[in-house]
């Protein structure tokens, strides 16, 4: 990253959750924004909001990433220079795979996976070229797990998760950095949105989106491939990681029982 005040980053799902953090977090920084969502009325706001309060431009895109036209308009903006894209925006379903339905789950591939894969692929040769960069794929704690109900949203995470830090080592030659953002159970609108009811889930695994967003911004300027913000999700990762597959099943058969799903 440079230090002038001209950068400029394009963060998709900007206008709740983590992704407003990241639109706070760079705004406050000097970026200027470019901020993607389908909901056209609150990209305005959170523009206004934003370019009054730390005097940066920032562009409201609406588009639906569910969609090849949205990914198309959010690919034309990436073909001019960008210094930071954060994928952001992502869904989880409130159905097991047996009662879903083939629109349902493709329609979550087509924004957690198919979008994330179309944004990073143009722009990267961009930033290849000029040697400098960075891509924030946010993906899950999830992601390492297949223990949640069969659904297809953990899939998605380990395939994000898997993609960037693969790419990631492809595009460090050219000074270019991709990181995975795998966060565990952050307070913004996504369960809520997805109907998946959380009242189980204790107060302690909860994640403040700011945390998380500053964290992250933290491993990517230390060239971590993949940040996992909170000793406890730290943790929680390691044991995903080395713990015998068996062992996990029966722990997680119990731990559902008593907090939500899809992290
Ligand atoms: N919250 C958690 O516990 C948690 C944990 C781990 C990982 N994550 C991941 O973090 C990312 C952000 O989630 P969040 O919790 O911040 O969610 P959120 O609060 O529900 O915000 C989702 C954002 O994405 C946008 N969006 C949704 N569908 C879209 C589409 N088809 N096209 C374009 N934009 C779309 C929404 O705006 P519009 O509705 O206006 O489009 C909104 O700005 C996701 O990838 C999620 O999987 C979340």
């Amino acid at each position: 990253m440079t230090a002038t005040t001209t950068r400029t980053a394009l963060i998709t799902g900007a206008t709740a959750g983590i992704g407003a953090a990241f639109a706070r977090a760079l705004a406050a920084q000097g970026y200027s924004l470019v901020v993607v969502a389908r909901d056209a009325e609150r990209l305005a706001a959170l523009a206004s909001e934003l370019a009054e309060r730390h005097g940066v431009s920032v562009t409201p895109l609406p588009a639906d990433l569910a969609t090849d036209e949205g990914c198309a308009l959010v690919e034309a903006r990436l073909a001019e220079p960008l210094d930071l894209l954060v994928n952001n925006a992502g869904i989880s379903l409130n159905q097991t795979f047996l009662k879903s339905t083939a629109d349902d789950e493709a329609r979550l591939l087509r924004l957690n996976v198919h979008a994330v894969m179309r944004l990073t692929l143009a722009v990267l040769p961009g930033m290849t070229e000029r040697r400098h960069g960075g891509v924030i794929n946010v993906s899950s704690v999830a992601g390492f797990a297949t223990l949640m109900p069969g659904s297809t949203y953990p899939a998605s995470k380990a395939w994000v998760t898997n993609f960037s830090e693969s790419v990631a080592h492809s595009v460090r030659p050219y000074g270019v950095r991709v990181m995975a953002l795998c966060p565990g159970y952050t307070r913004t609108e996504f369960h809520q949105r997805a109907g998946i009811n959380m009242s189980k889930t204790p107060e302690w695994m909860w994640l403040s989106a700011d945390d998380v967003v500053r964290d992250a911004l933290r491993d990517l300027g230390r060239g971590k491939l993949v940040s996992v913000p909170d000793w406890k999700y730290k943790l929680a990762v390691f044991g995903l990681r080395h713990v015998p597959r068996r062992i996990l099943q029966g722990v997680s058969r119990d731990v559902r029982g008593r907090i939500g799903r899809d992290v």
